[in-house]
């Protein structure tokens, strides 16, 4: 794994490892966590054809197991640097790139580099094309939080490079909070895994925040299980606020999409996908 990009310290890295401060075994969390993201594929298409819109380096940030790499690299980026607060969900992206020989040789080309850093202070030495963060947002505190995140991906940006905000849309907000209730259950190799997860959902003047619960059962081929609970406080502001954090992060937004088909925006959209370009060049970074 890479060093540490901008670690702000103990209390930063702590508040980013979304896994690492659960009451369960954090590398089994992320074995599930790729479980269930890994089936996300909707989005792929757009994250290739973004990097060919985009060609030069890409910043995946918050990039998770690393979801994205393949598409950011078979769409051009010529190298793809992914950062996460969560050192668990960064092994997994390791475990990624073992598996799948084009990840593998770009990676012993230099091409993928993976650090552990912070999107709300994150820094880095190249300035980039393409900046991604991806089902972040939600995980921030709230307003003051995103606008640190999206000012600091307006730093990586390359003088023409865009950033790509990418949350749930209007249309894919709960309606009312759920009680516990079964969502899935799959049967990975000998292994069962259950899943449950309740929700509370609470309006706010700067979005919808949610507390999500989740409760996972690994059931092992010897009857025994491994229970996983685990705990997310999430965060999702309108479409309007997120456009008008980003004028405030001194970013221009380009477009706004509801769905990675780039449908237009309306009540109805399940994602809200914001394309952006730095308002003004920082200046010495020309
Ligand atoms: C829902 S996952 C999305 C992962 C990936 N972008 C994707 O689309 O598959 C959210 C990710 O954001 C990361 N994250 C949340 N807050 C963060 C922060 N402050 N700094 C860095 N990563 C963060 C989490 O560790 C997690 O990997």
């Amino acid at each position: 794994m890479g060093r540490a990009a901008g670690a702000g310290g103990r209390e930063a890295a702590r508040l980013s490892d979304i896994l690492g401060g659960q009451p369960s075994d954090a590398s089994l969390l992320a074995e599930i966590y790729d479980l269930e993201h890994d089936a996300i594929d909707e989005d792929l298409a757009f994250y290739r054809e973004i990097a060919r819109l985009h060609p030069g380096p890409a910043i995946d940030l918050g990039c998770g197991s690393g979801r994205l790499f393949g598409p950011l690299l078979d769409g051009g980026a010529t190298r793809v640097v992914g950062i996460d607060g969560s050192p668990s969900l960064l092994g997994r992206g390791e475990v990624r790139i073992e598996a799948d020989a084009r990840l593998r040789e770009a990676r012993a080309d230099g091409r993928i580099e993976l650090a552990v850093g912070d999107v709300r202070r994150v820094r880095h030495h190249d300035r980039f094309a393409l900046a991604i963060m991806a089902g972040v947002l939600a995980h921030l505190e709230g307003p003051e939080d995103a606008l640190r995140a999206l000012a600091s991906s307006r730093r990586l940006l390359s003088r023409d490079g865009v950033l790509v905000v990418d949350t749930l849309g209007p249309g894919a907000m709960p309606p009312h909070d759920l009680p516990l209730s079964l969502d899935w259950e799959h049967a990975d190799g000998g292994r069962r895994v259950v899943r449950r997860s309740q929700l509370e959902r609470r309006e706010t003047p700067e979005g919808l925040r949610v507390a999500y619960a989740t409760l996972t059962d690994v059931v092992r081929t010897d009857g025994t299980i491994a229970r996983l609970p685990a705990s997310f406080r999430l965060w999702y502001p309108s479409p309007a606020a997120l456009v008008a954090l980003a004028a405030e992060a001194e970013l221009t937004v380009e477009s706004v999409f509801g769905s990675h088909d780039l449908d237009p925006i309306d009540e109805e959209s399940e994602r809200c996908v914001v394309v952006a370009r730095p308002t003004r060049a920082d200046p010495g970074k020309e």
